[in-house]
């Protein structure tokens, strides 16, 4: 089994990468489960496929219960859960000398503490079917940081290493770790950085430079189409014309 009738969760699929992820793996044959805060998007995902194959639910992945019903939904219909999406993330960039601690807690609590909701969900479920994958978004930024991205490259950083620590402590009980590490990528991710400045300099990189959410989309596909023995532990993708 590839990607046909894998039962596939995914956090943050109203928009971007999980939205044209949940697209392309469901046009591959995939279940998806789909979990977002703007249920109106994801309502509007899953009428473009027959009935029953992508269902959704309003989720918080702040909120540990509701990141479990997300979960659970897949159970309770598809009766297994092969792999799980962690890519719900916000980027509100600044300098750390403005103290914006709310922002600052805030991507901990989505970046860091959604993903690991994530992690404890599911895995009860794959140490019992013997198998499964986990997939988290990363970023380049979890390789390098610069002024104006300590706090969000610190909770990509954490990323890399509660993926590969999973990763070790799970060899031979074929649950599959993969990071995604996007550069400069094409979404709204722009939107939540609160200086009106740099969220014009950033939103004019995503679209003039940046990648398709689809590219990426393309790399998780490749990620999880793999045969049992084969996991594909990152994958880092740039724009061509991206330096660091
Ligand atoms: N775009 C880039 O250049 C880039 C580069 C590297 C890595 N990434 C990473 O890629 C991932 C996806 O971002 P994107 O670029 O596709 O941006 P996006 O279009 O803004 O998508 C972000 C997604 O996260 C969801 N989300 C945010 N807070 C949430 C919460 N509390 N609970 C549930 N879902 C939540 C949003 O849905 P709702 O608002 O509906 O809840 C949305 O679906 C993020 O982890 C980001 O850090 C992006």
């Amino acid at each position: 089994m590839t990607i046909k009738n894998k039962v596939v969760v995914i956090t943050g699929a109203s928009s971007g990468i999980g939205r044209a992820t949940a697209e392309k793996l469901a046009q591959s044959g995939a279940k998806v489960v789909i979990g977002a805060r703007r249920v109106e998007r994801l309502k509007e995902i899953a009428n473009e496929f027959p009935a029953g194959q992508v269902l959704f639910q309003q989720t918080d992945v702040t909120d540990r219960e509701s990141v479990n019903r997300l979960v659970k939904l897949a159970t309770d219909n598809f009766e297994r859960v092969d792999v799980l999406y962690n890519n719900a993330g916000l980027m509100p960039v600044s300098k750390m000398a403005e103290l914006k601690v709310n922002e600052w807690e805030r991507m901990i609590d989505v970046n860091i503490k959604g993903v690991l909701y994530g992690i404890a969900a599911v895995f009860p479920i794959m140490i019992k079917q013997k198998g499964g994958q986990i997939i988290t978004t990363d970023s380049v930024a979890g390789h390098v940081v610069h002024p104006g991205t300590a706090v969000y490259a610190g909770t990509k950083y954490a990323i890399q290493a509660i993926m590969d620590g999973l990763r070790q402590e799970q060899v031979g009980n074929h649950i599959k770790t993969t990071m995604i590490s996007p550069g400069v990528v094409n979404t709204e991710l722009f939107s939540t950085i609160s200086d009106p400045k740099q969220r014009a300099q950033t939103e004019k990189s995503e679209k003039e430079t940046g990648l398709n959410a689809e590219d990426i989309a393309n790399a998780v596909a490749y990620a999880i189409d793999q045969p049992a023995n084969v996991a594909v532990n990152e994958v880092l993708l740039r724009p061509s014309s991206q330096i660091i």
